[in-house]
C-alpha cells in the first residue's frame, strides 16, 4: 500500500498561490491610501505579515514599514518577494516577532498597525486580544490608527458556517484547490486548511475511480494543516479596543468603507485611533 505523497508544495507558497494578489491589492489600495492620508501615516507595521505583500505595497507608496511575522517560511517568502518588487531596507524590513511583541521589537511612535487577512484570531483567546491590543496602543502614537481585518466571526458562529468558498488555481504544480473546513470547539474555531493538488501531467486512464492510498492513479494528493483561531466576534473586537484606550472603532463590512452587516457580511475590519493628544 502506497501512503499518501506530500504535495510538495510549501505552506506560504500555498498561501501567495491561494490568494489572488493582484486583485485583492487592487481592491484593497484605495482604502489604505485613504485612511492612511487621513491619519497622517508615514510609518507602519503590519503585524501578521505573511508573505509581505501589504508592507511591499505600502513600502512602494514611500512609507516606512515593519513586517513582523513569526514564521520563518512566511518571512523567506515576504524576503523573496519584496526582492522580486525591488522593495528593501532601510524603508521595509521584516522581524521575527508576533502579537504582544511589538513595542519590544520596533519601539514606540509609530503611526499605523495593521493586522490583515484574519492573522489576528491566532491570539491566545481573550486574555491574548486585550494584551495584543495594549502592546498596539504603546507602539503608537497618540493618534495612531490600528486596523483589525479578519473573518466576520459572528457571522460564524451564529451560522455555524462549516466551509468557506472553496478557492482552484491553476499553478505550475498543476490544479490546486483550497479548502477550508471549520468546526466549533469551546471558545474558538478550528480551521482544517486542506489543499489538493491534481499533477499537470497525469491523463485521462482507463480507471479514473479515486483511491486515498494510490494517488498516482489520478494524480490527486492531500495535504491537511490544522489550527484553532481564538473566536473574535465584533463585539468582542469593539470592547476590547474600547478597554485598551483605542477610540472612534469603526466596524467596516468590506475596503469601500461601508459599514459592516454583521449577519452577512464574510469579513469585517474594524479601524480605530489610539486615544490621547496628536502630534
Ligand atoms: C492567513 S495569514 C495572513 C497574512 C497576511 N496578513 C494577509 O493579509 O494575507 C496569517 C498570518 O498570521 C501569522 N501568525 C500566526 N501566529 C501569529 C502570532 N502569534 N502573531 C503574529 N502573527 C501570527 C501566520 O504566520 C501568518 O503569516
Amino acid at each position: 500500500m502506497t501512503g499518501p505523497r506530500q504535495g510538495g508544495v510549501e505552506p506560504a507558497r500555498d498561501y501567495d498561490q491561494m490568494v489572488d494578489w493582484g486583485k485583492r491589492l487592487g481592491r484593497e489600495e484605495p482604502f489604505f491610501r485613504g485612511l492612511f492620508a487621513e491619519a497622517g501615516v508615514r510609518r507602519v507595521v503590519d503585524v501578521g505579515c505573511g508573505s509581505g505583500q501589504h508592507a511591499i505595497m505600502f513600502a512602494g507608496w514611500g512609507l516606512e514599514v515593519a513586517g513582523v511575522d513569526p514564521s520563518g517560511p512566511m518571512l523567506a517568502q515576504a524576503r523573496d518577494n519584496a526582492r522580486a518588487a525591488s522593495v528593501g531596507e532601510p524603508g521595509l524590513r521584516f522581524v521575527e516577532g508576533g502579537f504582544g511583541e511589538v513595542e519590544a521589537l520596533l519601539g514606540g511612535g509609530w503611526d499605523a498597525i495593521v493586522t490583515l487577512g484574519n492573522g489576528l484570531p491566532h491570539v491566545d483567546g481573550p486574555a491574548g486580544l486585550a494584551a495584543t491590543l495594549a502592546d498596539f496602543a504603546a507602539a503608537l502614537r497618540p493618534g495612531g490608527v490600528v486596523v483589525l481585518h479578519l473573518l466576520n466571526h459572528r457571522r460564524l458562529l451564529d451560522g455555524r458556517i462549516r466551509m468557506l468558498p472553496a478557492v482552484l488555481r491553476e499553478t505550475e504544480e498543476g490544479d490546486r484547490v483550497f479548502l477550508k473546513v471549520l468546526d466549533y470547539v469551546e471558545d474558538g474555531i478550528m480551521f482544517d486548511f486542506v489543499t489538493l493538488t491534481r499533477d499537470a501531467e497525469v491523463g485521462p486512464g482507463a480507471d479514473n475511480a479515486f483511491t486515498y492510498d494510490d494517488p498516482a492513479a489520478t494524480g490527486w494528493h492531500l495535504r491537511s494543516r490544522r489550527s484553532v483561531h481564538t473566536a473574535l466576534p465584533v463585539d468582542l473586537l469593539e470592547d476590547a479596543l474600547d478597554g485598551a484606550g483605542f477610540t472612534g472603532v469603526r466596524a467596516l463590512g468590506d475596503h469601500t468603507g461601508r459599514a459592516l452587516d454583521v449577519g452577512a457580511d464574510e469579513s469585517v475590519i474594524v479601524v480605530a485611533r489610539r486615544a490621547g493628544e496628536e502630534r
